[in-house]
């Protein structure tokens, strides 16, 4: 094992703030970035999550302070040719709903990952991949993905990121988010871990607009958390791994790559506590698009249509009155990848559980099954709080075609359709 080093256990809040943060005293250069000799012999590198001259508003970049630099590295080889199961079945409009996946005991975090839908082949530059994990050890080697951004939403099991830029812990509840490019180990203090991930190789997530809500509401910026500086030392071989346009590639180093004694800057990776979020829903009748639980949001180029966007559904209030409550009849525009974390979703009566997923492609109309249909057409409409509950939404504007792998799997449910028989007509014609 490398030795680890921490100048605190503790976290630094705030979504996208600038921070500074060292884990020995001295180590960050006052002033400028790159001195001629900087302070204890470390070599300054920066990781540019933005082009050098996208505005302010999107710039990312971090400046690391680390022992030695990335590029010392020798040649990677390919050692996977379809990273993540990703080779796509047809696109099809049929809805799909999936059992949670098998356990996979001898998995590390890299090996349990399995996509079940993607917008594209071996994305690199826009849409996303949905994933499931399943892993039953900790990784004896880093990772990055140069692919894309990683969001991962634990379901069992506590993933403990030990990045470049320090330890970040994520529990079942919360999420975790690690930029493209930066190294990583995940180590599993639980000692078997499940959830999803999403892959985003657009725009960087960020905070949604407010608009009419006002300065406070969904996810608070102070809510968000990465983590202080730490560093391994210590001279043992270690594989890293790379995801590069759909492909692992695999190279070795003499030494941990997760070497970074000292960094200041913006682009981190974070996490955040899902029960932080503060919901925002009507008081009145009807209930809003669920646009108003959106956590966090990929953009595209045009305003309002998102590469991503990551929306849960938390435990909440129902207050509304004269009003069908579980989420309505709808066809969309987007294309959606629904998951669980916990308990029940308000839309379903049975057949989604933690752990498993369902798609529901562009146009195509889903909504709630006929048992519930039923008991929310006949339910005394009293406050209620709908709890022991959190399903979440990976949502895009670019189709979502299943993974060959997702589609061939013993977990894809082959009755979901029959979910939304026995709906009966209500209406009666006149005369
Ligand atoms: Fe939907």
């Amino acid at each position: 094992m490398h030795q680890q080093i921490d100048a605190a256990t503790s976290y630094l809040s705030g979504f996208g703030n600038h921070h500074s943060t060292e884990a020995e005293p001295g180590a960050l250069p006052v002033g400028r970035n790159s001195p001629q000799q900087p302070p204890l012999g470390l070599y300054p590198e920066q990781l540019s999550g933005a082009p050098f001259t996208a505005p302010r508003a999107e710039q990312r970049r971090s400046w690391l302070y680390r022992v030695r630099p990335s590029a010392a590295h020798g040649a990677f080889r390919m050692v996977a040719d379809d990273a993540w199961g990703a080779a796509l079945d047809v696109a099809t409009p049929n809805r799909l709903r999936w059992d949670p996946p098998a356990p996979s005991p001898d998995a590390d975090l890299i090996d349990g990952l399995a996509a079940v839908a993607a917008t594209g082949e071996r994305p690199t530059a826009a849409g996303v991949t949905a994933l499931t994990y399943h892993a039953g050890r900790s990784m004896d080697r880093v990772f990055f993905d140069a692919d894309g951004e990683l969001l991962f939403v634990p379901v069992e099991g506590r993933l403990t990121l030990f990045t470049e830029f320090g330890r970040l812990e994520v529990a079942p509840g919360a999420i975790g988010v690690v930029p493209r490019g930066v190294r990583f180990r995940a180590e599993l203090p639980d000692g078997a871990a499940r959830g999803y991930a999403c892959e985003n190789h657009g725009a960087p997530f960020r905070l949604p607009e407010l608009g009419p809500i006002g300065a406070n509401g969904l996810a608070n910026p102070r809510d968000f958390e990465s983590p202080a500086a730490a560093y391994e030392v210590g001279e043992e071989p270690t594989e890293v791994v790379q995801k590069f346009a759909g492909r692992l590639w695999a190279t070795t180093l003499p030494h941990s790559p997760l070497d970074v004694v000292a960094w200041h800057g913006n682009l981190a990776p974070y996490r955040y506590d899902l029960s932080r979020f503060n919901t925002i829903n009507t008081v009145s009748f009807d209930h809003p698009d669920p646009s108003i639980f959106t956590v966090l949001t990929s953009p595209t180029d045009t305003p309002g249509t998102a590469n991503c966007d990551f929306v849960i559904f938390p435990p909440r209030w129902m207050v509304a009155e004269d009003t069908f409550r579980p989420p309505w009849f709808h066809r969309n525009i987007m294309n959606e990848f629904m998951g669980l974390v916990l308990g029940a979703y308000d839309a379903k009566a049975g057949g989604f559980t933690p752990g498993g997923a369902s798609l529901h492609a562009c146009m195509n109309a889903h909504g709630p099954d006929a048992a519930t249909v039923e008991a929310a057409t006949a339910a005394e409409l009293k406050p209620h709080k709908i709890d022991n509950t959190l399903a979440f939404m990976f949502e895009t504007h670019a189709l979502l075609v299943p993974t060959r792998a997702a589609m061939t799997s013993p977990g894809l449910q082959a009755d979901y359709d029959a979910c939304w028989n026995g709906i009966q007509a209500r209406f009666l014609p006149k005369g």
